[in-house]
């Protein structure tokens, strides 16, 4: 099967020579041809370049983009897109007054979610999951990485990876697994956080790997839910079953979970709304790509991570998401891009090398997906007819995407 797309008014983000991901001043560049053609074969991108040297074999499907823009599908490389029920309850409570600390202090919070969650059957729990991954396909996400944690028993963590497993299997998208267990203590926990964590250690870790349910770990390594110490007895748990650190931290508070997740060789560190001058300096050249989720400062009206500092640092940077019911309860890749924009002050260029080769190089996925270039899935998007990929920040609340394509396929 071979797919021509031709007269594409500018093709986004072509890397001809495969990078890993690009920090600091690489990422105001971002490559492009007008005027540009790409070939899809089997899945995969097999040609591009400018019209002038387009092919002209027999392909067998030929469609016209004038006009409109193409660019690797969204890299979305932290959600918890696996939850039950919603937390809208709790949006009031915040409008009214209440914190997001006080309502988790008071049972709400990822508490409310598990209790949830936990009296959600597999079945029922993938109906709603699935709703959700089409729902960010549809956005342009071709590639997302999703948690656990919002089970916090044996069973409930593991009928949540369960469930990303089979999302993995029925979707085209790309999809990586990580075991967040350590994201808040259970209340039969409460006074007990050792015992949960020991809980997790010598129950939960091997039933997971031996089923091979995640590829990633995660702690929420913040005050009032998991230390320094606990994030690293739990990453150096996941390390024997060569589980691969992505964490939360930063996000209220700056306690050194930075500095841990660059000792364990994180993939990424999360969050990061909150962020100290060491925080920024440990990280410098290291392969611990820096997230940011500006959805969640948005809903939860806290900081935004210093995007623009750590880049003009020299740092690299992933944006994504969040997804999840709590504090980010939105999936749209696009509203991300638009936001770092106009409240992280960060350009069109940044946003999307962070949206796209940046994120994908967060889950492990930079030689899949990510950016144009051959042998990399054909995860595309079309857009609609626009002057400049400058107009897709530009528009924000909007989308400009007409079509997406997962391995080549439309999605519908
Ligand atoms: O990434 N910060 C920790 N976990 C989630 C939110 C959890 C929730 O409120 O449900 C996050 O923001
Ligand atoms: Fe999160």
């Amino acid at each position: 099967m071979t797919t021509l797309f031709k007269n594409i008014k500018e093709l986004i983000q072509v890397r001809s020579e495969p990078v890993s991901f690009v920090s600091g001043l690489e990422m105001k560049e971002l490559p492009t041809i007008k005027n540009a053609y790409l070939v899809v074969e089997n899945e995969l991108i097999s040609d591009f370049g400018s019209m002038k040297n387009c092919p002209t074999s027999n392909f067998n499907k030929v469609i016209d983009a004038k006009g409109k823009m193409m660019l690797p599908s969204w890299c979305d490389s932290h959600t918890h897109i696996v939850y039950a029920g919603n937390r809208e309850g709790e949006f009031v409570d915040r409008i009214n007054g209440l914190s997001y600390e006080e309502i988790a202090i008071n049972g709400g919070g990822i508490l409310n979610s598990a209790k949830m969650l936990q009296a959600t059957t597999e079945e029922e729990l993938y109906q709603q999951s699935k709703v959700r991954l089409e729902e960010v396909t549809r956005l342009g996400t071709g590639a997302v990485e999703i948690k656990s944690g919002y089970g916090l028993t044996k069973d409930a963590e593991l009928k949540m990876l369960r469930v990303i497993k089979r999302l993995k299997e029925n979707y085209p998208i790309e999809i990586k697994a990580t075991f967040l267990g350590a994201h808040a203590v259970p209340t039969e926990y409460k006074n007990n956080k050792q015992g949960y964590l020991l809980m997790l250690v010598n129950d939960v870790l091997p039933t997971l790997a031996k089923e091979n349910l995640a590829e990633y770990i995660d702690v929420f390594c913040e005050s009032g839910y998991f230390s320094v110490a606990d994030t690293e007895l739990i990453l150096e748990a996941g390390k024997k079953y060569g589980l691969i650190p992505k964490i939360h931290v930063n996000q209220f508070t700056a306690i050194g979970g930075v500095q841990s997740g660059v000792k364990y060789k994180a993939l990424s560190v999360d969050h990061l709304e909150e962020m100290r001058e060491e925080d920024i300096e440990v990280l410098k050249g290291t392969t611990t790509m820096p997230v940011v989720l500006p959805s969640c400062s948005y809903f939860l009206s806290i900081p935004y991570a210093p995007a623009r500092k750590m880049i003009d640092s020299g740092l690299p940077l992933a944006l994504a998401t969040d997804y999840n019911p709590g504090s980010a309860p939105s999936g749209n890749m696009n509203f991300v891009v638009a936001t770092a924009c106009i409240k992280m002050n960060i350009t069109p260029e940044e946003a999307i090398n962070a949206a796209t080769i940046n994120g994908a190089y967060a889950m492990g996925l930079e030689n899949e997906v990510g950016s144009i270039t051959i042998g990399k899935q054909a995860n595309l998007i079309l857009t609609k007819p626009i002057n400049s990929y400058g107009f897709i920040p530009y528009s924000y609340g909007n989308h400009q995407i007409e079509k997406v394509y997962l391995k080549g396929e439309e999605i519908v």
